[in-house]
């Protein structure tokens, strides 16, 4: 058993800037950041396009990143909540700099900035298009610097600890005091009793298999919310990416950022016709939903596998200082974006819901919050606009932190039972996990994809109770371990996307059930 004041799941940027803020501002407060593999590897590392944020522009304003979050979001986002983030994401943004994160900048010393789908205006901050990777290092060195952030790598949280303030068992009655944590090097399992316990776990794409994630993003905080019985909302809007690079093998793909289609690339089918405008006024520059939409429609139609990026008019040495990093994974498969079209499909990226949060980070459960891509906090509503989530993130870590500076909620005393570290568990197949995981991953592309019908996730819903009773007849059995723990995860996160996409009765956003057109044109 350890025991620390705040417990941080994850090291990705809403971790790392929650442990900054708080470590600093008290000195002889102790945070553990506890994450399942190595420090920096998060989504936070891949992400490329950049952070939106209106800071050096004469032409864009609050209110016109406003407009553009809240069209994107399909009429679901909340208000308040975007009006908050985008007014008080620069700040956040600023300290990132002060903290040492660089950013492009123009022969003038300002900020370059780029444009990506669904934005009005040249409004996305950005380091080349490693911008995740820049900021993860600039987060990690600060975080070194600080003797009361303990890291714990190769560490992954299993459950969180709950208990109750009175006698019900009421979901407004339940607490947070801490997690079960796994020690992956030796299958260890023990006890953080926290104060307070921040999920900042990152995304769900594993789910799908064929993604822009690493294969860290499984989901499990959000799972252990809901085991835990936090509130939690908006999973049916799963955004997929329109250009992830086409392989046939539907695992982790390499993703061609927006910001080369805010560069000036255009959508080609094979037999080279530029379908965008067809779809929409602002083509290439469409939101997220609307271009990977199209792309599904118009591989339906030719019976295609893949659509291309076509790159070869533009500028090579501009593309080249700001693209290094996609330059050089293309030639590495052999494509040369100067003479070669990119072939391209969408991919699971990003959850738009999760663990439901208020402004201050609060789930549901009292000294348990959440901030980054495993929260949900009506930012995103129906579909997230390109480059918000860094800027989500940034904001929602430190409102936490102010949270936690005007109240500090006494922890009620209460007995925490350890773990029981059985000796009897046997140790499991990996490769019936990889099974049951491909299962999985086939059903969800299968049946909870772009395009969605009732009969497809009545079907998945029926084959996913009966693959969690399995799986957590293993779980109980077997010894705990970081794969099994997380395809758990996975079946809970999957149970949440189709459970939730039943219940929607109405197209938006990314959020698409052919059930839902036939219903509306019937009434
Ligand atoms: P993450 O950065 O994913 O960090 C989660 C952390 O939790 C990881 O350290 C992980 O190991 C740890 N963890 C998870 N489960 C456990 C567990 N059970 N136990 C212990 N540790 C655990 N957004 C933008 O705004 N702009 C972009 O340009 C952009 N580009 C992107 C490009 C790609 C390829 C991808 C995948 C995403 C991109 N995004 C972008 C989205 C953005 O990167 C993420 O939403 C954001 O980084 C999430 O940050 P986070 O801190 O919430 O989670
Ligand atoms: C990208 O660079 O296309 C990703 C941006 C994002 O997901 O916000």
């Amino acid at each position: 058993m350890k025991d620390t004041n705040f417990l941080i799941i994850g090291s990705g940027v809403a971790g790392l800037t929650f442990a900054i803020k708080t470590a600093e501002r008290f000195p002889d407060k102790e945070s553990i950041i506890v994450t399942k593999s190595s420090k920096d590897e998060s989504n936070t590392k891949y992400a490329q396009g950049g952070v939106a944020a209106v800071l050096d522009s004469e032409e864009d304003s609050f209110q016109k990143h406003i407009k553009d979050t809240l069209s994107a979001g399909d009429g679901l986002c909340d208000e308040e909540v975007v009006k908050m983030v985008i007014k008080e994401g620069p700040e956040h943004l600023k300290e990132l700099m002060r903290w040492g994160a660089n950013f492009d900048t123009d022969n003038d010393g300002k900020l370059d900035l780029a444009k990506e789908g669904g934005h009005s205006e040249y409004r996305v901050i950005h380091y080349k298009d490693i911008t995740g990777y820049e900021i993860e290092r600039a987060l990690l060195r600060k975080v070194n610097e600080l003797p009361n952030i303990t890291i714990l790598q190769y560490h992954f949280a299993i459950d969180l600890i709950t208990g109750c303030l009175s006698g019900s068992m009421d979901a407004e009655n339940r607490y947070c005091c801490g997690a079960h944590v796994l020690n992956e090097r030796t299958g260890n399992v023990f006890t953080i009793q926290a104060d307070h316990t921040i999920l900042a776990s990152g995304g769900i794409g594993v789910v799908y298999g064929h993604t822009t994630n690493p294969v860290i993003a499984t989901g499990d905080g959000i799972a252990m919310a809901y085991r835990a019985k936090a509130q939690i909302k908006d999973m049916e809007f799963v955004q997929f990416h329109p250009t992830a690079l086409y392989d046939d093998k539907e695992s982790v793909s390499f993703l061609i950022s927006e910001a080369v289609r805010g560069f000036g690339a255009y959508l080609r089918t094979k037999n080279g016709h530029r379908f965008m405008p067809d779809y929409s006024e602002m083509a290439e520059l469409a939101p997220r939903d609307v271009v990977s939409q199209s792309i599904v429609n118009e591989l339906k139609k030719h019976g295609d596998s893949c659509v291309y990026l076509d790159c070869t008019h533009l500028n090579k040495a501009k593309f080249l200082a700001h693209f290094p990093n996609i330059y050089k994974a293309c030639i590495n498969n052999n494509i040369d974006i100067t003479k070669d079209w990119i072939p391209v499909v969408p991919a699971a990226h990003y959850v738009c819901g999760g663990i439901a949060v208020d402004k201050n980070g609060k789930t549901s459960i009292e000294n348990l919050f959440a901030c980054g891509e495993s929260s949900g906090t009506g930012l995103h509503g129906a579909n997230r606009l390109a480059s918000n989530s860094l800027l989500e993130a940034l904001v929602y870590a430190h409102n936490i932190y102010e949270y936690l500076c005007e109240h500090d909620p006494k922890t009620p005393e209460i007995e925490v039972s350890g773990w029981f570290n059985e000796t009897t568990r046997a140790p499991i197949d990996l490769d019936l996990i990889r099974q049951n995981l491909n299962e999985l991953q086939e059903l969800m592309r299968d049946n909870a994809g772009i395009i969605r019908a009732n009969t497809d996730l009545l079907k998945a819903l029926r084959h996913l109770t009966t693959m969690k009773k399995r799986v957590e007849e293993l779980y109980n059995k077997a010894e705990i371990s970081t794969p099994l723990c997380e395809l758990r995860n996975m079946i809970a996160v999957a149970y949440l996307i189709i459970e939730q996409s039943l219940e929607r009765k109405e197209n938006r956003g990314v959020f698409f059930n052919y059930d839902n057109i036939l219903t509306t044109s019937q009434n």
